[in-house]
């Protein structure tokens, strides 16, 4: 057997290594539209979109960025048809048991963040055992928000922390923002600093609404498929220039 060639992302030199984003949050928007310019099925785009988020994730590990959170799947997204629901679980699970070796060597720490029980049993499996078999890895952590929505995972921090005042585990007023996003999916990753959106939709669609507070935003009209490290390369380029006051004023 050949072994695959080993690619490995050299910081561009414009970039400064000091001012990396620690966290980037990506919406990858544009599968079907990419699909469709090429005459294809919708979910041609959506398997296209996975090659780019394997080289994203290897750039991002490669650069020194600590932390990267893909948007694959909204509370929202059961409303599309069938068949392209069915497609995209299913390819969930094979990307996750395919890549897992390659996680492992990469030591790429992945976690799943969302309402997980209602996945199908066998792609939960596969993530539960994905997680605890990466759990030790420090490489880079990934995070894939799967049937998640900002509103839900809000809803089920509230739900938790009623229970604990209930059980009279805490007091309300104890209910600090840093005990509030404990209770959050993302209670052990620090906030996004750079949120990128493909195929040049200007929302936040329901992603990370507590965590993305005071992210920088950066909206490219590329498609995700086509979306590369060049294209990323522009995304950290234009976010090392921004201003981040954070509502002070400028010292
Ligand atoms: C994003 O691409 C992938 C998911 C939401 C799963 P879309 O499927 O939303 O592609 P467009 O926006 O229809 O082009
Ligand atoms: C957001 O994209 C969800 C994911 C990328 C998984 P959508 O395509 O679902 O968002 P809208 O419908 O354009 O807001
Ligand atoms: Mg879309």
């Amino acid at each position: 057997m050949t072994a695959k060639p080993v690619v490995h992302y050299e910081l561009p030199s414009d970039l400064q290594p000091d001012r990396l984003p620690r966290h980037v949050a990506v919406i990858m928007d544009g599968n079907g539209r990419w699909a469709k310019q090429r005459g294809l099925p919708r979910v041609m785009g959506h398997r296209r979109g996975v090659d780019t988020l394997k080289q994203l994730l290897r750039c991002c590990r490669d650069w020194g960025i600590e932390a990267l959170t893909a948007y694959a799947f909204s509370t929202e997204n059961w409303g599309r048809p069938i068949q392209e629901v069915d497609f995209l679980m299913t390819l969930f699970e094979r990307v996750l048991r395919q890549e897992l070796n390659e996680m492992m060597q990469e030591d790429v720490r992945i976690r799943f963040v969302g309402n997980l029980t209602s996945l199908p049993e066998s792609l939960q499996q596969e993530i539960s055992g994905a997680m605890v078999q990466t759990q030790d890895n420090q490489g880079i952590s990934f995070t894939v928000a799967t049937n998640y929505g900002g509103r839900q995972e809000i809803v089920q921090a509230a739900r938790a922390i009623a229970r604990a005042v209930q059980a009279g585990l805490l007091e309300p007023e104890h209910i600090t923002e840093a005990v509030f996003s404990q209770y959050l999916y993302t209670a052990e990753i620090c906030d996004p600093d750079l949120l990128i959106r493909t195929s040049g939709e200007m929302r936040i669609s329901n992603f990370l609404l507590w965590q993305l507070a005071y992210a920088e935003m950066y909206v490219t009209e590329t498609l995700w498929p086509d979306f590369n490290v060049a294209e990323f390369h522009q995304a950290v380029s234009a976010y090392q220039q921004r201003d981040r006051r954070f509502g002070k004023v400028k010292s």
